[in-house]
């Protein structure tokens, strides 16, 4: 099959279309021809040499997909050849082919395309796992969302908004700006103009109005989020674009009873993983059945043009997700 591989000695080459071994299946999964896959800022940092698979991942690119069944491994039930599916992958999606544990999968409505499909596995279960199961998020919480107009942003500000959460969030450009707010943020702020910590304040009028912060930022942001938080606070760190190291005054967490949480989403176990796409279908499958909750797509490239792809996310000029036909 054709494929897109990094090899670890290669960083940042031009990434090339290429043949490579078809892949195998396990009786517990299934072999899906794919249709189409989408990029992740991980992609990038792997192709730099930051985030190499983990161990018993394809060196394939590719955290996503969307297909058909094209074979079905001898203990799978409930799946059959021809089913449209997409999934989350630990790599392997820049791919013709690639091998899914069974209980992974997430079916199609006939109506929905395989490029819409594709945007929502990697995002929506980070932001899933990150807001409700891992700072636990409550109806009527406030919620600040940093990198609003990203993948993981655009997710995130839907599923709070469906939850009945009160949403901030920040992002670089006037475009985006009016894009998050558009999605459903009660106050989007450019935080190159304006500080997001005066603004939120401002716009509260409370010193400490946020309940969960989902960051992307890290050390740039650490004082700040931490001063914003209200009692119980809990900051869920999946990212650190800024730098990943910084002070800490011990005294304002315990004051406030704050948490730090770290996490991130493709090392998990396999049972791990299951068990929140199980959550996550459970609670927000049916706002994408019917419409209130989408998968916000920037644009689609054939994967032969797939490095025009990855200079596109690397100069942040994204909304959303950029999707690879195949
Ligand atoms: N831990 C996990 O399991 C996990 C899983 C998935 C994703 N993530 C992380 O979540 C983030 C979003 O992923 P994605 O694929 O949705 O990314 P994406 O669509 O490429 O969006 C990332 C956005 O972050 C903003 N940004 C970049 N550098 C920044 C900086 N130094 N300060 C502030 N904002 C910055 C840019 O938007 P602006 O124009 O607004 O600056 C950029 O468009 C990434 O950092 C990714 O690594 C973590």
């Amino acid at each position: 099959m054709q494929a897109i591989i990094v090899q670890t000695e290669q960083k940042n080459c031009p990434l090339a279309w290429q043949t490579v071994p078809d892949p195998t299946y396990q009786p517990h999964e299934v072999l899906v021809d794919i249709q189409a896959t989408a990029l992740n800022r991980a992609d990038l940092f792997q192709r730099a040499g930051h985030y190499p698979p983990p161990a018993g991942a394809s060196e394939i690119l590719g955290l996503e997909m969307a297909g058909q069944i094209r074979a079905v491994g001898a203990e799978v039930t409930g799946w059959q050849v021809g089913d449209r599916v997409c999934a989350l992958l630990s790599g392997g999606g820049y791919a013709e082919q690639v091998n899914v544990p069974a209980d992974m999968l997430m079916a199609l409505p006939d109506e929905w395309s395989y490029q819409q499909a594709a945007a929502i596995p990697e995002v929506f279960l980070t932001a899933y796992v990150n807001l409700f199961m891992e700072a636990q998020l409550q109806t009527a919480e406030t919620v600040l969302i940093h990198g609003g107009a990203s993948g993981v942003g655009t997710a995130a500000i839907q599923m709070t908004r469906q939850a009945g959460c009160r949403v901030f969030t920040t992002a670089g450009t006037a475009e985006k700006v009016a894009y998050c707010e558009g999605l459903g943020a009660e106050l989007a702020i450019n935080y190159k103009t304006d500080d997001f910590a005066e603004q939120i304040r401002q716009h509260t009028e409370q010193k400490n109005p946020v309940d969960v912060v989902l960051d992307i930022v890290g050390a740039d942001y650490f004082a700040r989020n931490i001063g914003l938080m209200a009692l119980r606070g809990r900051l869920v760190f999946i990212s650190s674009l800024s730098g990943a190291k910084t002070e800490l005054d011990i005294r304002q967490l315990m004051g406030r009873r704050l948490r730090l949480i770290g996490s991130v989403l493709r090392s998990r176990s396999l049972t791990e993983k299951v068990a929140i796409k199980q959550n996550f279908m459970t609670q927000f499958w049916p706002s994408f059945l019917d419409g209130t909750i989408k998968p916000i797509i920037d644009s689609v490239y054939p994967i032969q043009q797939v490095n025009e792809a990855h200079e596109q996310m690397r100069q942040n000029r994204n909304i959303g997700k950029i999707v690879l036909s195949i």
